[in-house]
């Protein structure tokens, strides 16, 4: 790997942070369901006990937890910031100072300790204030607010941060597009495409408008997409099952990719567009951003977790039909094992991905997210907590992308694996744990050392060579 390849971790600001009623913070639509109990993914409404005002609580620890990334010896760290700790209500007349300097002494902690800072602008948490006005990415007028946040955090911590991500995994916009939003439609609701469309180009404007003031504001700073990356095998070799997979990946990769790296809608997001006579992307302003050398992105930044298989409605077969994500109606691979949480484990899906969008697009990468993530670590009487799966997960995952970059020549600039310090699902779980850092939450939020903390540090030192 090269010299300068980023190792760390990753996190985002709703899951890890906590302290959301200090500092001035306003509320997010997070700390609305830790409220209420209650959350909804798509069209599935379920019970949460998860805190989100709480989490990890690293507005407390964040000290103590940079301290720790170095000692493990990380030169890269994935955080996002929190939009409300610097517009409680998303456009605020204002910026609010005491978040600012929050995030200001992290970034010179970080600094201080050689990590560079990788920062996601939006990592799902949006106002609710602008949910409760405007209807959150349905409304204009959150855009408007989104590029004053961009611009305000670009002229605070430019001077620091030199990687930018815009929109945490926003390929998936079109498959949940009442995430952020007041208005909950299901897909069979009469005007659910409308809405959907309209939300999907509101968020591509706001994606468009934070790559352009990067490039103006930020020196030396790049900025990328962040993607959800879905490698999708046809359950037999089936000409249908061959093209529910190739449709699949289509439309929830590659559609979206093309339109960020080529500035325009591809063929199909025109039909879609064109289908109920919506002509939001032929609108001047928005042809003249997307299609700007400016606002085009610098790398392409990715989650992976696991594959997933597809097949068509009359190829289904009763053995193979369990469902693995029900969000993506897609199939389990009979020929994958799978991790106690149910997800596949396929490290060389991770490698195939990453030829695919790399032979694409001819963008580096950075892998931001990966791990495994299971309820199965026990914090043991003398403190120490086993995870050999862990190990064995990230070692296999770590080997795919050194074949990538060394058998394949793709350019892949740093791995940064998801919740490197535990801390709380984005789907509401509290006891699902990725870290190499245990945080017992019964315990004032008490830091321990997993037997994968010594084993990363290791990797690290020797630069991925020993694994
Ligand atoms: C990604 C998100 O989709 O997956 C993270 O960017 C999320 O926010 C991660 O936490 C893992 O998913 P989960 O459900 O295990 O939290």
């Amino acid at each position: 790997m090269k010299k300068d390849f980023l190792w760390g971790g990753s996190t985002s600001a709703f899951q890890f942070e906590g302290g959301a009623n200090e500092g001035g913070k306003g509320e997010s639509i997070y700390d609305v369901i830790s409220k209420s109990g209650e959350m909804q993914i798509g069209e599935v409404k379920f019970k949460t006990d998860a805190d989100y005002s709480t989490t990890s609580d690293f507005y407390h620890h964040y000290k103590e937890d940079i301290a720790l990334m170095a000692e493990m010896g990380f030169n890269g760290f994935r955080m996002s910031i929190a939009w409300t700790r610097i517009f409680p209500n998303g456009d605020d007349a204002n910026y609010n100072e005491e978040g600012v300097k929050f995030y200001n002494s992290v970034f010179d902690e970080l600094i201080k300790h050689g990590i560079q800072p990788v920062v996601t602008l939006f990592h799902w948490d949006m106002p609710q204030s602008l949910v409760e006005r405007f209807d959150g990415w349905y409304g204009s007028e959150t855009v408007d607010a989104f590029e004053r946040y961009c611009k305000t955090c670009f002229e605070q911590f430019g001077d620091r941060v030199k990687y930018w991500l815009t929109l945490n995994e926003n390929n998936l916009c079109k498959l949940l597009p009442c995430l952020q939003t007041k208005t909950k439609l299901k897909a069979s609701d009469e005007n659910f495409e409308e809405f959907k469309l309209k939300v999907y180009h509101n968020t591509n404007i706001a994606h468009f408008k934070a790559v352009k003031l990067c490039h103006e504001i930020v020196k030396d700073g790049k900025i990328g997409c962040m993607i959800a990356s879905s490698i999708a095998y046809p359950m037999t070799s089936h000409p249908k099952d061959v093209f529910e997979a190739t449709k699949h990946q289509q439309n929830k990769m590659y559609d979206y990719l093309d339109l960020l790296i080529k500035g325009k809608y591809n063929r199909r997001d025109i039909g879609e567009f064109d289908n109920i006579n919506l002509t939001l992307y032929k609108d001047n302003s928005f042809v003249e951003l997307a299609s700007n050398d400016i606002s085009k992105i610098d790398f392409i930044s990715f989650s992976y977790y696991f594959s997933i298989c597809m097949q068509s409605e009359e190829n289904k077969s009763n053995e193979n039909a369990a469902t693995l994500q029900i969000m993506y109606q897609a199939y389990e691979n009979p020929k994958l094992e799978k991790s106690s949480f149910g997800w596949t484990i396929d490290p060389l899906g991770l490698r195939i991905f990453m030829n695919d969008v790399y032979d694409r697009y001819n963008l580096p990468l950075l892998l931001v997210e990966n791990g495994l993530g299971v309820e199965d670590d026990v914090l043991e009487a003398d403190g120490t907590i086993h995870d050999p799966y862990r190990v064995e997960y990230l070692r296999q995952h770590i080997n795919a992308v050194k074949d990538a970059v060394e058998i394949d020549h793709v350019d892949c600039f740093g791995f940064l694996p998801w919740g490197c310090i535990d801390l709380y699902s984005a789907s509401g779980n509290k006891k699902k744990r990725y870290g190499f850092i245990y945080v017992d939450y019964d315990d004032n939020f008490k830091r321990y050392k997993k037997d994968s903390f010594y084993w990363y540090k290791e990797v690290i030192k020797s630069n991925g060579e020993k694994l």
